[in-house]
């Protein structure tokens, strides 16, 4: 039997999956490393921390399936997304890698979007400060001196793609959150390098996901007991990595994604939509294709926030029982899940979230429902900018993550979303497309559509019930009022809270 192994470098930490032909997970293994908060707002990681992860893992799953160690064909990864590496004229690591979720780099993003007038039409995308070009600036501005020994710029699973093989590069659905990618080309963007005095030459050369980067470097071949060389393939950034492991590779499905953030996620055939910066455009894993990402930013945890402060002691099996006997639209009660800001559609750090409609009869399942509602209407949110500007119609939405495991809240995406939702059999989220990425790159498929009819299996699906789709549209319009009626306020009520 052959495997391929896929290495997810997650935020927290590292997750390998040794898949078989079958698209059966034949052994997996985790490790992980800290994360490290210096100051308020920074948020990073040591990046040897991540070789070294990656290390162990594979030692673990080579030493409990021996027969790895002759039979593997193949290694990629996917990785958390932006997070900055800087390597000097030796390829060592300057400093800690400023991370994804690091909020440092506000003034840098103004300076961005004052400086590169046409950033959107370049790079399809607002200048976040998640993303990697602020943090560059970030380190130009503030730490010269590690700035002047800047050779190369990574990006995670780049860097550990460099440390498997000894060659740099970086792979388009990770180049594209940079903010350097013209994204439609599908080259780095002289124009805002120039724009921000960022050279150029510190870009690695650029490749596709299943792109052989090189083989297994043979010391650490011989360290981890291979008997074979193994090809190691560039591998994708996470997110658009978990859409390929859910089987997301035609432009009629969706992804709705319920983590600690909320993901809708959409497969785009061209990137030439104008989404006007609204939504996350970027190169997908898949060659040659996009994908258009909203994130809600607390979705699960706004679920997590509501349990731990009205039901501490149950479990969400409990807290969510009841839900069921509540009708659509909670008898007019509206959750906003704004309760760490907002990302799509509003973009809006100051915005809080709100219940909206309480009723001297309402009980705790309806606020149970109402938070259920209030976070798949943010989704639909994203869904609906994707109807509105490129004319997608869905035909199919596969749900992942907190939001799979539901029952009833499964039949509520699928009304509120008016399209039919399955879940996955088995859900390894981001892992199983690296795993995809291998197989595709090993020459086991043709393509990323092949591999999913053997890797990918649904469960039965949810079909939208016609009254509640009804009953969804009227609320999902006054959901959709409660924005730009609490704005203000709730911007007041932060300032005067600081
Ligand atoms: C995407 C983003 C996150 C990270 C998490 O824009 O910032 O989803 O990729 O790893």
């Amino acid at each position: 039997m052959s495997y391929v192994l896929g290495l997810d470098l997650g935020t927290s930490g590292l997750k390998g999956i040794l898949v078989n032909k079958e698209g059966k997970i034949v052994d997996e293994a985790s490790s992980e490393y800290p994360l490290l908060t210096p100051k308020r707002g920074h948020s990073e990681q040591d990046a040897t921390e991540w070789f070294r992860a990656a290390k162990e893992v594979m030692q673990a799953i080579f030493k409990s399936t021996p027969d790895a160690t002759s039979k593997l064909e193949g290694i990629s990864f996917s990785g958390q997304m932006h997070s900055l590496v800087l390597l000097d004229e030796n390829d060592d690591v300057l400093r800690n890698a400023i991370l994804w979720n690091d909020v440092r780099t506000t003034e840098q993003c103004v300076t961005i979007t004052e400086k590169v007038p046409n950033l959107i039409d370049i790079t399809k995308n607002k200048a976040l400060e998640g993303f990697t070009l602020p943090k560059l600036l970030w380190v130009k501005e503030n730490e010269p001196a590690i700035w002047s020994k800047v050779k190369t710029f990574l990006l995670p699973k780049d860097y550990l793609g460099y440390r498997l093989t000894g060659n740099k590069q970086m792979e388009y659905s990770d180049a594209a959150g940079t903010l350097l990618l013209d994204v439609e080309s599908r080259s780095w963007s002289k124009e805002v390098a120039e724009s921000v005095d960022v050279p150029l030459s510190i870009c690695p050369p650029l490749v596709q996901s299943q792109d052989k980067i090189g083989m297994l470097d043979k010391a650490l071949g011989e360290e981890l007991g291979l008997d074979v060389d193994v090809p190691v393939f560039s591998g994708g950034a996470d997110n658009p990595s978990a859409a390929v492991g859910a089987g997301i590779v035609r432009p009629d499905q969706g992804m709705a994604s319920i983590g600690t953030s909320g993901v809708f996620l959409s497969y785009e055939e061209t990137g030439d939509k104008d989404y006007k910066g609204n939504l996350h455009y970027f190169n997908h894993v898949v060659p040659n294709a996009f994908y258009t990402m909203g994130v809600t930013l607390a979705a699960g945890s706004s679920l997590n926030w509501f349990k731990k402060t009205f039901a501490p002691n149950e479990s969400f099996e409990e807290l969510l029982k009841g839900v069921k006997d509540i009708a659509p639209g909670s008898e007019g009660l509206l959750f906003a899940p704004y309760i760490s800001g907002e990302r799509t559609p509003y973009t809006d750090s100051h915005i809080r979230g709100t219940f909206l409609g309480m009723d001297i009869a309402h009980t705790r399942d309806h606020f149970a429902r109402a938070v259920l509602e209030g976070i798949t209407f943010s989704l639909k949110d994203s869904l609906e900018l994707m109807r509105k500007h490129s004319n997608k119609e869905f035909s199919q939405i596969v749900s992942v993550g907190g939001g799979a495991k539901n029952p009833d809240w499964l039949q509520m995406q699928a009304d509120i979303f008016n399209t039919p939702v399955v879940t996955l059999e088995t859900e390894q989220g981001p892992a199983m497309g690296s795993a995809m990425i291998a197989a595709v790159g090993a020459g086991w498929f043709d393509n990323f559509e092949d591999c999913s009819k053997v890797f990918v299996h649904y469960k039965s699906e949810v079909t939208p019930n016609e009254e509640a789709v009804k009953t969804y549209e009227a609320v999902y319009a006054n959901y959709k009022e409660v924005y730009p009626t609490i704005k203000d306020l709730s911007h007041k009520l932060i300032s005067d809270s600081e």
